[in-house]
């Protein structure tokens, strides 16, 4: 066990996920100067994703009895000007983002013989990669002429995260 590596890449990614969620209720505010209701919805899920995301770290880091700690976040990004592609847009470099973050944490962990936290890291790289699909879906729905109209009202029925699931440190992807 290396938990002195553990701890140094979940807090990373923590903090990550706390810029997440603010990013995250940024673009459901935008959303709503705009009237898409979907997508305010769909960003306000987003944003409990993130934090669901964060119970799982903090409870990966609390079953080894390594305690985590909340960094104060200064989240900068303006989303004020942005149309409904824009905000999509936003929201998938948000996970690419996340995604590039986690191969640097899984390369790292294996590099430090941490297995473990290579291992927890993998549910995220699953996660991002079905949630960024999700967000080209969208961008190319409205790219080929898709009404914005339509699809603000598929967002009203987008699925809310399943928590109990999520938050379990080693439960797997998609169960
Ligand atoms: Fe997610």
């Amino acid at each position: 066990m290396n938990k002195e590596n553990m701890k140094k890449n979940i807090q990373k990614l923590i903090e990550f996920h706390l810029q997440y969620a603010l990013s995250s209720y940024k673009l459901a505010s935008r959303a709503v100067a705009l009237g898409w209701d979907g997508f305010h919805r769909w960003f306000q899920i987003e944003s409990s994703d993130a934090n669901v995301h964060t119970r799982r770290m903090l409870n990966f880091l609390a079953g080894f009895n390594i305690s985590y700690d909340i960094p104060s976040v200064n989240n900068t990004n303006d989303y004020n000007n942005l149309d409904a592609i824009g905000m999509t847009k936003a929201i998938k470099q948000i996970k690419e983002d996340g995604l590039n973050l986690c191969n640097e944490i899984y390369n790292d962990s294996l590099q430090n013989n941490d297995l473990v936290t290579a291992r927890f890291t993998d549910w995220y790289v699953h996660d991002f990669f079905a949630e960024i699909d999700f967000a080209n879906r969208i961008i190319n729905k409205l790219k080929n002429g898709s009404d914005t109209y339509d699809l603000n009202a598929e967002l009203l029925t987008k699925e809310e995260p399943d928590n109990v699931s999520v938050v379990q440190p080693f439960s797997r992807w998609g169960e």
